[in-house]
């Protein structure tokens, strides 16, 4: 007798997440985490900080004028303070009106860029390690997510050549988080135009996410795919609110889009959900202005320091640390314990009630690293040093 899962799921339902997530590993860890008195977890990826005061303020003022109504094309002082910014720090120029659409956070803009390009069986490149939402709305639009391996070496860029091997004539797209998540890899110009160039010569179209464009740190800049000649008809870029302005819940997100696409988007959008939430784009606008500019500059710096602190600390106990340039999120080297993330974590946990994901979480390729999230303060940072120096002494010895 076929179960209710059966008939009604199909098949990419059936055995388990779409999106290919190691999801017996963290169940696990999640379990021993929760088995301990007193966890520091560096899992989630929601920063601890939140939005400026202004952007706060800002909302709370919408919701007692009554700005509380259908924001359908999106609130257009939102989209105007939007594109000022692409403008200023991304080097680019685009239409707000019609270029810029405003979604239910960025996870949204994916969705439904999918929804849109994608027919059942067409293929989407993206990297491995790789934010695992991306090969979700992959899937649920019928697509196929194919993986270019990345290496910590290389901090964590993709080859173009990788990328180009992997082309097939069912090849649409090619999705990555620049900077990286959950790797931290800022993607140089030079890799950013070669990825453009084989969108130009194999007719594809380019999607990056820079959801974490204010995290970058050891002198690198970010540097936005939009901004590089020729990338006008074939870039679409994702971005919101949740990660650099620390605005997770307020689910507020854009697409960038071409002007051949926009329409469309804008259709399909609409059907997901209309809009986002009106309140919630007059904190936006807040967070993008001169009000907010002290806070999010200190918000900066509060990761960098947690960031320099962090790796410090491996650095003395002997694990020797090359990050990738991207903040808040990023990768730790655990390969001199010559084991697995996994065993590392598992130790970790159970010997230091530390609470780091093996970077395989987020696919294969991850293999050796672990991915952390800084999402506790420093003192919390020393504590973890504290914990885990006696266990990597052990591991390493
Ligand atoms: C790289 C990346 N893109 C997109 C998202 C989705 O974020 P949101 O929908 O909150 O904007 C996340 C969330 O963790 C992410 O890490």
């Amino acid at each position: 007798m076929s179960t209710y899962a059966e008939r009604f799921l199909p098949p990419r339902y059936q055995s388990g997440d779409a999106s290919g997530r190691a999801n017996s590993d963290r169940d696990k860890l999640v379990k021993m985490a929760k088995e301990h008195a007193d966890p520091i977890e560096l899992n989630s990826g929601d920063p601890d900080l939140t939005a400026s005061p202004a952007a706060v303020e800002a909302c709370i003022e919408a919701l007692r004028e009554g700005k509380t109504h259908y924001a359908m094309q999106g609130l257009p002082q939102l989209k105007a303070a939007i594109a000022a910014k692409l403008e200023k720090q991304n080097g680019f120029k685009v239409d707000a009106a019609s270029q810029i659409i405003i979604t239910n956070g960025s996870a949204e803009c994916a969705t439904a860029v999918f929804q849109t390009i994608l027919e059942p069986g067409d293929e989407v490149l993206t990297t491995d390690p790789a934010y695992t939402g991306h090969a979700g709305a992959i899937s649920a639009a019928r697509g196929t997510p194919v993986f270019v391996p990345t290496s910590g070496d290389a901090l964590w860029e993709p080859d173009p050549h990788e990328v180009a091997k992997r082309i097939t004539t069912r090849t649409k797209a090619f999705i990555f988080a620049n900077p990286g998540n959950p790797t931290g890899a800022v993607y140089r110009r030079e890799t950013l135009q070669a990825l453009l160039d084989l969108a130009h010569k194999y007719n594809l179209l380019m999607i990056p996410d820079e959801l974490f464009e204010r995290f970058t740190y050891d002198g690198t800049k970010h540097t936005s795919m939009a901004s590089l000649p020729g990338a006008e008809d074939h870039v679409i870029t994702i971005n919101g609110f949740s990660k650099s302005y620390c605005m997770t819940g307020w689910r507020i997100g854009y697409a960038v889009s071409p002007k051949w696409l926009a329409k469309t988007l804008y259709q399909v959008r609409y059907a997901l959900s209309m809009c986002a939430g009106t309140p919630n784009q007059w904190g936006a606008v807040a967070a993008l202005s001169d009000a907010s500019k002290d806070y999010y500059d200190g918000v900066y710096r509060t990761y960098g320091e947690r960031r320099q602190l962090f790796f410090d600390q491996f650095d003395e106990m002997g694990l020797t640390q090359r990050p990738a340039p991207g903040g808040f999120v990023g990768t730790l080297d655990v390969r001199a314990t010559k084991r697995s993330a996994m065993e590392v974590a598992e130790t970790f946990i159970r010997d230091a009630g530390i609470a780091i994901w093996p970077a395989t979480v987020f696919g294969r390729c991850g293999e050796g690293f672990m991915r952390i999230s800084l999402i506790v303060d420093t003192n919390r940072i020393r504590e973890l040093g504290r914990r885990l120096r006696p266990v990597v002494a052990k591991l390493l010895a």
